[in-house]
């Protein structure tokens, strides 16, 4: 194979690894074919890169590091999901607003008659109810919920794949196959943490009223999070607009460094993350999982120049 065409192809297969759902028999079949066109050590090597890529592409989409601690136990937004109807607070969170917010849902975690169901019209989007059994489903993209014995939402974690993957909205408009990579620029962040019953985390940090912080959490808008607000406290820039950065494309750095960055992330979350990020206000040591977010965060900081923006 000429080495055009070995590039061609590793680009091929690095796209259909990206997008292709774990059955797809056909890509399968494709890529172990031109596979057994290399020769054998260069197989291995391949073989080896991609047994990574797809370790990588599990954490990036499943592994919330812990970080329920946060999102769930600290924020309760849990609660603020499930609605007091189903233990929680408030009116709940149905897959409308869900999708409203612009979360994803994962048309392949879904069975064939719900997704009949919802081709038919027939699931109520108003009810928190389906949106706990989407959770169930883990066909939420980027969050997970934690569910004790009786089905109860206990708790919920997010991933790297809540903002940096969106879906091809191929059954509908906000569902859709996994796009890994693709910056969801629908979602918004800042309005999904304004559910939480519950901001004393930012209020405590920050020295600042709840009604503020909400205020600052609804200024970021749609694909845009400001993942430093915990650590400099500082909401807008000097010229007075929002702090909150555009949530870039992780496509562009390919799969493997995502991969890597989310391992070393792993690799450092067991080790010394708490050094990190001691000293910070004090409390941070209580919402170790959200520091842990954002430790990768301050690492492509200082690594990668900020993408231009807004
Ligand atoms: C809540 C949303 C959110 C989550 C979750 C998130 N990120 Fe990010 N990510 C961002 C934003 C926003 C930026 C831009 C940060 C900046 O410029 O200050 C970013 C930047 C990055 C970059 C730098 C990209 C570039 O081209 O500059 C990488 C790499 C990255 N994130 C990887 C990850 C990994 C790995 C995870 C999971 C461990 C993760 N992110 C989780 C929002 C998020």
């Amino acid at each position: 194979m000429s080495r055009l065409r070995a590039c061609v192809f590793l680009v091929l297969l690095a796209c259909g690894v990206a997008s292709a759902s774990d059955d797809q028999q056909s890509d399968v079949a494709r890529m172990s074919q031109d596979l057994q066109s290399l020769p054998p050590a260069e197989q291995r090597n391949l073989a080896n890169g991609f047994v990574e890529i797809l370790r990588g592409r599990k954490i990036f989409r499943f592994d919330t590091f812990g970080d329920q601690a946060f999102w769930g136990d600290t924020l309760k937004l849990h609660q603020a999901i499930e609605g007091a109807d189903h233990g929680g607070i408030g009116p709940g969170v149905g897959p409308g607003t869900a999708l409203a917010v612009g979360l994803k849902v994962d048309v392949d975690a879904l069975p064939q008659p719900l997704k009949q169901k919802l081709a038919a019209g027939r699931v109520d989007l108003n009810d928190p109810a389906n949106t706990l059994a989407l959770l169930q489903l883990n066909a939420v993209v980027g969050v997970t919920g934690f569910f004790d014995q009786q089905q109860r939402l206990i708790s919920m974690g997010i991933q790297c794949a809540l903002c940096h993957s969106t879906v091809d909205n191929s059954f509908a408009p906000g569902i859709g196959r996994r796009l890994d990579g693709w910056p969801n620029r629908d979602l918004n962040v800042g309005a999904i943490i304004n559910l939480s019953p519950d901001l004393s985390a930012f209020t405590n940090a920050l020295q600042v009223d709840d009604a503020t912080v909400r205020s600052v959490l609804l200024s970021w808008g749609p694909g845009k999070f400001d993942a430093a607000l915990l650590l400099d406290g500082k909401a807008f820039r000097p010229d007075g607009k929002s702090a909150a950065t555009l949530i870039p494309a992780a496509f562009g750095l390919a799969v493997a460094p995502i991969a890597r960055a989310a391992r070393t992330l792993d690799d450092e979350a067991r080790g010394s993350h708490q050094s990190r990020v001691a000293g910070v206000r004090g409390v941070l040591s209580r919402t170790v999982s959200g520091s842990q977010l954002r430790v990768v965060h301050e690492r492509h900081r200082r690594r990668v120049p900020r993408a231009p923006s807004h």
